[in-house]
């Protein structure tokens, strides 16, 4: 049920331009490799998982990946219900990481970062769509609508990826405005390994 009226919400945002954002974003994930994807919800990104990749979907909520079981491009995907700030996974197994629209809801979006980090290879590229606290006034509307939201559905309009992905050791190698200034791609490298 949570999954459908995620699907039935989303559907005039995707038709109004999130379906070309995802389309833009997943095309600069790895092609081929073992990938981790973070807050997959109820699969929309399925479909544009690249044809030669192996890929683990992860999410919190059982109703939304339950969801997902259905959607085209499942077939070949794991799904693994699980916190994205404590991951099941053996450290440095994963080629690269992506996210769409997770880290919005995410509680502590550096946690879920370092664990990111934690479980890919050294250097593993991450890939992340995003919406964000945008500049000047509409940043005070971001920030009132975001006391509602977050209460009610855990959804932060009054946020930006840098910080944490700085913390967590990510560097941030291409940035694209792909909305205004509020929906934002970004193209990061994860940390190198520590020294031992
Ligand atoms: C706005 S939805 C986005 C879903 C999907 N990625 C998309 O682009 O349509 C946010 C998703 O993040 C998931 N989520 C929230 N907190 C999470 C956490 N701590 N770990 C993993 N997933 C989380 C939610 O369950 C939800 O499915």
């Amino acid at each position: 049920m949570k999954g459908a009226l995620y699907d039935a919400g989303a559907s005039p945002l995707e038709r109004f331009g999130l379906l070309r954002m995802r389309r833009r974003a997943w095309a600069a994930v790895p092609a081929s490799g073992l990938g981790l994807e973070i807050g997959a919800g109820t699969g929309t990104a399925f479909p544009f998982h690249p044809p030669g990749a192996r890929v683990v979907a992860t999410d919190v909520s059982p109703g939304m990946l339950a969801h997902a079981r259905g959607k085209p491009g499942v077939a070949g995907t794991l799904l693994v219900v699980c916190d994205a700030e404590r991951l099941p996974f053996r450290g440095g197994i994963f080629d690269w990481a992506a996210e769409t629209l997770a880290f919005c809801q995410v509680p502590d979006p550096e946690a879920a970062l370092r664990e990111i980090a934690r479980v890919s290879r050294p250097r593993a590229p991450l890939v992340m769509l995003e919406h964000v606290r945008p500049a000047g006034w509409l940043g005070g509307v971001a920030d009132l609508v975001s006391r509602v939201t977050v209460p009610l559905w855990g959804e932060h309009f009054d946020r930006s990826p840098d910080v944490p992905l700085a913390r967590a050791g990510f560097e941030v190698e291409r940035r694209a405005w792909l909305w205004r200034d509020v929906f934002l791609l970004l193209e990061c490298l994860g940390p190198g390994r520590k020294p031992t």
